[in-house]
């Protein structure tokens, strides 16, 4: 059995639809004061234990990065017990991630991707009204510690539409984990293994994976990525717009990039025409599998969700291996409908990745599956939504007589920095709090 009561509620909490969030970045200049603010945390951080007890409720997340722990004085052994991945942090991984030319370190927003971000608080809710709430309480953990600094801070809110920037609704599928006591989003999914989203659990490879040092640090802890992606909708309008011979052309157009029609319904179960009503019912728009589509006649292989899930698509792999948490919060104004020139304003989504292992399921699905298409059989290609394609990015759309060929797909998505982040369960947090040396 997870041991809910020491595991961070938002590890395994999904979001809640409408919401707000708050990112607020940390520094830390004394060890003592560190540790004091993160004793603190450990008492307003919401634990996975009774999760009906947060219905309505806003609720805060803590995470360190490796140059955190480095500053509450973890012993380099401990240090070292870390993955390599984690211990490296996301600047370091930029070209295995794709974060060239315009995502590039050197063009992220200062201080992401440096050694100044320690820790990181995320408060999540249902409304700014109840998130504010629980932010206040946070932030008397630190804000009165002279040797603790916010240095960055990202609100991010449910847009009007209900959707991400460019105009899908989001925040759809959650993975089912076994002893975790919330529902997975796809009946036809078995529950995954505890220890693919916390550590110190058996995995779907069959063993438990090796947990960071001491045990009581690791245990109940998992891995977090946070990335502040910058959507231009103004191009992925426009890329409609010029591929399209009408409206509705646009919005099929729309429905084959992403797997799914705007409304949030899949292809999968209504490939023809858009469903409404089944975009925004939880117990059905996510209950479906691609096995009676192996060609892609409904959802294109190619498309952003069957890249990113796909499900029994047989040529994937083991799929179940690469399979993540995934929370996106929306940040900036809605680009106002219709509107196909760029008003120069910043907005996307604050991506979030929740998983015991960086490096086979975030980093591989963001370098094989996201910016490659081989191990997927589909050659040369991006993924046409959010893969790095440099105005020559291409996407096939299979139809019954003539596929359709999409070229000239360019970057819509550029990233603005990010960081590796370890999620410790709550003992672990008041362990770090009382460390001595
Ligand atoms: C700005 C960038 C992105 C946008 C606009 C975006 C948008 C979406 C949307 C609209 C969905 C369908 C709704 C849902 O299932 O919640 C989705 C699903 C998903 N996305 Fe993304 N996404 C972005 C980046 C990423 C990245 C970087 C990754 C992973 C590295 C990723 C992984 C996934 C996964 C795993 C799913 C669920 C697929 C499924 O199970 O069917 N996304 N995304």
């Amino acid at each position: 059995m997870l041991e809910l009561e020491d595991i961070q509620a938002g590890v395994v909490r999904p979001r809640p639809t409408p919401y707000a969030a708050s990112y607020i970045l940390l520094r830390v200049d004394e060890r003592a004061a560190g540790r004091e603010a993160l004793g603190r945390l450990s008492e307003v951080v919401a634990s996975a234990a009774n999760p009906d007890r947060l219905a309505g409720r806003a609720w805060v997340s803590v995470a360190l990065t490796y140059w955190g722990l480095q500053s509450l004085g973890l012993p380099p052994e401990s240090l070292r017990s870390f993955s390599w991945e984690f211990q490296q942090g996301m600047s370091a991984r930029a070209s295995a991630l794709g974060d060239t030319g315009e995502s590039s370190p050197e063009h992220w927003e200062h201080p992401l991707g440096t050694s100044d971000v320690h820790i990181i608080v995320v408060a999540l809710g249902p409304n700014r009204q109840m998130l504010d709430g629980e932010l206040t309480r946070a932030r008397k953990a630190f804000e009165t510690l002279p040797g603790v600094t916010p240095i960055w801070r990202q609100d991010c809110h449910a847009l009007p539409t209900e959707t991400e920037p460019f105009g899908f609704r989001d925040g759809i599928n959650h993975p089912a984990i076994e002893g975790s006591g919330i529902p997975g989003t796809n009946p036809h999914e078995p529950p995954l293994k505890p220890g693919e989203f916390v550590l110190g659990y058996p995995d779907e490879m069959g063993g438990i994976s090796p947990v960071p040092q001491p045990e009581v640090l690791g245990r109940n802890g998992t891995y977090a990525v946070f990335r502040k992606l910058h959507q231009r909708v103004a191009a992925f309008r426009r890329y409609l717009r010029e591929n399209a011979e009408s409206s509705a052309e646009e919005e099929w157009l729309a429905a084959k990039l992403m797997g799914r029609w705007r409304s949030g319904a899949p292809l999968a179960l209504c490939p023809a025409a858009d469903d409404a009503a089944l975009g925004a019912d939880r117990d059905r728009n996510n209950a479906f599998q691609y096995a009676d589509d192996p060609t892609g006649y409904k959802t294109p292989a190619g498309c952003h969700i069957r890249r990113m899930n796909p499900r029994d698509t047989p040529v994937a792999g083991v799929v179940r291996l690469h399979r993540m948490i995934r929370r996106g919060t929306a940040y900036g104004p809605v680009l106002p409908e219709g509107v196909l020139e760029d008003d120069g304003v910043d907005r996307g989504l604050m991506f979030a990745f929740i998983g015991a292992h960086l490096g086979r399921q975030f980093e591989f699905v963001q370098s094989e599956w996201v910016n490659a298409g081989t191990s997927l059989g589909l050659g040369d290609t991006k993924d046409p939504v959010t893969g790095p394609n440099a105005g020559t990015g291409s996407f096939s759309i299979p139809r019954r007589h003539i596929p359709k060929r999409l070229r000239g797909l360019s970057q819509f998505v550029v990233t603005r920095g990010g960081e590796y982040c370890f999620m410790p369960g709550l003992r672990a947090l008041r362990w770090l709090a009382e460390l001595e040396s």
